[in-house]
């Protein structure tokens, strides 16, 4: 799968969305999130990211890490919702992003 990491917090570009040929990045309040069982790893949402915050699940930069799992847990109470566009803006976020001080970019 791929991983949505730090930089997509509080900016939400909102580039790979479009991007995504299965629907499967989904928007949480803070940032979006990447469906682990629905992504295809086709890879077309990394390149799109004006601040780089997309990575292959093996190529998440270490201190990021915790995103990896931050992204899967944010599904445990939506399952496998097949898209994101019938769902829109999802208000939640995974405890951790949550948490963080807002990101002044
Ligand atoms: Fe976030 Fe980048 Fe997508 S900032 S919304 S991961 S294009
Ligand atoms: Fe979609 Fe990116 Fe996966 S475009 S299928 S989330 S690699």
């Amino acid at each position: 799968t791929f991983v949505i990491a730090l930089p997509c917090v509080d900016v939400k570009d909102k580039a790979c969305l479009e991007e995504c040929p299965v629907d499967c990045i989904y928007e949480g309040e803070r940032m979006l999130y990447v469906h682990p069982d629905e992504c295809i790893d086709c890879g077309a949402c990394e390149p799109v990211c004006p601040v780089e915050a997309i990575y292959r699940e093996d190529d998440t930069p270490d201190p990021w890490r915790p995103f990896t799992t931050a992204n899967a847990e944010f599904f445990d109470d939506l399952g496998s919702p097949g898209g994101s566009a019938k769902l829109g803006l999802i208000e939640k976020d995974h405890p951790m992003v949550a948490a963080l001080p807002v990101q002044d970019t």
